[in-house]
């Protein structure tokens, strides 16, 4: 099967040029000038941007949190393909008393054969035990490469833990994302709150100070610098936080970075509103002031921050009603995936805060790069995946709950305008969008990745 995409502005990381594009067996053919293939279907992309397919390199789907389920498994959240989307990673999770390998075997079981994107897996580490330490070469081998732990949570490791799973890893290559956040100074202002009457969500961003994120961020590039080892800072969402990993980027200690949509758009406000609506923003670590925005957008810009992804994790108003009189008990994480990229088109490249080049690094080179998937995915080299995205970039939509594809009953950017559009999606040469329908849901295939690095 041959498709030649003909007269497109071709974006990859490094320019923006008028270039055609042959895509041949899955992968990309050839990219030039005036290609011809008389057995090829010609797409004409002229007015169109031609993008390698974007990658979400922190999702949640068909996980289980606080006794429920995320309201979005792999069929339904991978719709996220609408967008432009065409690879995810997600966090299969070892839960109490697994072992990786179980918790590797339960993802596949949720994801092969319905998954509309391609799919890789970073592992969580919930506990951390010898013979958990025993399975680390045989997850590497399963192409799973990256690991995450959290610094808070009922499946929180101690600072002690930490330090092993980075040494542990660290003849391995494999690479740890760190959820930072103090859950100490979480537990006790909870309380403290609760005590004081503070019931409803607006207690969310008071219980999860930037202090709380700022010192988990500290003590985790400590450790890690005592260990000698990268590592990486997810869903970074304070400035407090941002200074503290330029601090140790001052030292010349390696650290990378991921922030997400809702921490460049969305601002603590959003809890105050009526009638419980700010738990549909609950998520952690929670939505901070506009100043916060602000230094993520200017990081975004400088480079400090390597990949945006959005840490998808989907729940429905009646799921999110457990909290109702109990802030600390409403299921956090919230839906987004299907707009990360024209949020970040419309409100980044559209406003002139992120050049083009630039959107391709952050949401596709990069974490293809960082988590062992580059040139395969990220690029469009020859012999990468023909995964490609055909971008109206004139086409004007409204976000409402109405015009999603998610599982979730609401919308977090209700009424956002977007500008651009993926029209066209190629996931390994097949046409899996057209005209912005999605013709052919569960093509995505499991990628074992290597290890990866910036
Ligand atoms: O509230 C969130 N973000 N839930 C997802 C789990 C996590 O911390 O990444
Ligand atoms: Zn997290
Ligand atoms: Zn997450």
């Amino acid at each position: 099967m041959k498709t030649l995409i003909r007269g497109g502005t071709l974006v990859t990381e490094e320019s923006t040029r008028v270039q055609d594009l042959l895509l041949e067996n899955g992968r990309v053919a050839q990219v030039g000038e005036s290609l011809t293939d008389p057995e090829a279907e010609a797409i004409d992309a002229a007015g169109r941007l031609v993008f390698p397919g974007f990658i979400d390199a922190h999702t949640h789907m068909d996980l289980p949190v606080c006794g429920t389920v995320t309201a979005d498994d792999f069929a339904s959240g991978t719709a996220a393909i609408l967008g432009g989307t065409t690879c995810l990673v997600d966090f299969a999770t070892q839960e109490a008393g697994e072992t990786l390998a179980q918790g590797l075997a339960n993802w596949h079981e949720k994801a092969d054969g319905r998954s509309s994107c391609d799919y890789a897996f970073h592992m969580a580490i919930s506990q951390w035990r010898p013979d958990v330490r025993e399975e680390l070469p045989d997850m590497i081998r399963a192409g799973v490469t990256s690991f995450k732990v959290y610094l808070t949570y009922g499946n929180m490791v101690s600072d002690r833990e930490l330090y092993e799973v980075l040494l542990a890893l660290k003849p391995l290559g494999g690479i740890v994302g760190v959820h930072c956040e103090n859950d100490g100074i979480i537990q006790a202002t909870a309380a403290r709150l609760k005590e004081q009457g503070v019931t409803g969500p607006e207690g969310h961003p008071l219980s999860r100070p930037d202090e709380a994120e700022a010192e988990a961020i500290h003590r985790l590039l400590t450790v890690a610098r005592l260990v000698d080892v990268p590592v990486v800072v997810v869903h970074l969402s304070t400035e407090k936080g941002l200074e503290e990993i330029r601090r140790t980027r001052a030292m010349g200690q390696k650290v990378y970075v991921e922030t997400c949509p809702q921490y460049l758009l969305l601002d603590d406000s959003l809890y105050a509103q009526p009638d419980f609506r700010g738990a549909r923003y609950v998520c952690s670590p929670p939505l901070r002031k506009k100043r916060d925005q602000a230094a993520l957008w200017e990081a975004l810009a400088k480079g400090e921050i390597d990949t945006v992804s959005t840490d998808r994790c989907s729940f429905t108003l009646a799921q999110k009603d457990a909290g109702r009189g109990d802030f600390s008990k409403i299921p956090g994480g919230m839906p987004g995936a299907e707009e990360r990229v024209s949020l970040l088109y419309t409100y980044g490249v559209e406003t002139g805060r992120l050049p083009l080049t630039e959107l391709v690094r952050r949401l596709s080179a990069n974490p293809a790069k960082l988590y062992g998937m580059y040139p395969r995915k990220g690029a469009l080299l020859p012999g990468s995946d023909a995964d490609v995205v055909i971008w109206n970039p004139d086409v004007e939509t409204v976000i409402h709950r109405e015009n999603r594809h998610s599982a979730c009953d609401y919308a977090p950017y209700e009424g956002w305008r977007l500008k651009g559009r993926a029209e066209t999606v190629f996931l390994r040469g097949e046409k899996i969008v057209e005209d912005g329908e999605l013709r052919r849901p569960g093509t995505g295939i499991y990628i074992a990745r290597e290890v990866g690095s910036l």
